[in-house]
């Protein structure tokens, strides 16, 4: 099993978002046995909580089904999952500060966008719909060129 972990900061939008996007990715392509797929947060603002309502509406907006409970991302996961894949820079950061290196596990989300290599997927959480929509469409395609490259690397 092939295991990929979504890192944002609160774990209640962008990576909760990721983890549906990609899960249902994954059942499309009948790949949900060969590769398993989570998130978590860099703080622990919001462990145990369901996600942001504003994530549950634009995932269901787009057929996308969310399930998770907030968690925070610790040492551990390191050892846990074969990809760890940051939100942005922040992210990141953070998580080298956690993991006390520069692991080669550690992936931008971003550096997988066609339309916007190396950027940070924006933080929606001050915004309003639009914000979440953006981060929708940016984590939709980035996923697909991601999906990809795990199947490239893994023969699948
Ligand atoms: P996320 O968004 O990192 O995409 O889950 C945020 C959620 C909560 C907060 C910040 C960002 N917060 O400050 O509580």
């Amino acid at each position: 099993m092939i295991k990929v972990l979504f890192v944002c900061l609160g774990n209640i939008c962008r990576s909760p978002l990721a983890e549906a996007i990609f899960k249902k990715k994954l059942e499309t392509e009948g790949l949900s046995n060969k590769i398993h797929t989570d998130s978590a947060g860099t703080a622990n603002y919001h462990v145990g909580e369901n996600p942001d309502p504003r994530t549950i509406e634009i995932a269901e907006k787009h057929g996308v089904p969310v399930n998770h409970k907030g968690q925070q991302f610790k040492k551990h996961h390191q050892n846990e999952f074969d990809y760890l894949v940051a939100m942005d820079h922040s992210n990141y950061r953070n998580m080298t500060i956690e993991l006390g290196s520069d692991p080669e596990k550690l992936l931008l989300m971003r550096d997988f966008d066609p339309a916007g290599k190396g950027q940070d997927v924006p933080d929606p959480w001050y915004g309003g719909m639009n914000g979440f929509e953006e981060v929708y469409q940016i984590l939709d395609r980035s996923l697909d060129e991601f999906l990809s490259f795990i199947r490239k690397t893994h023969d699948l």
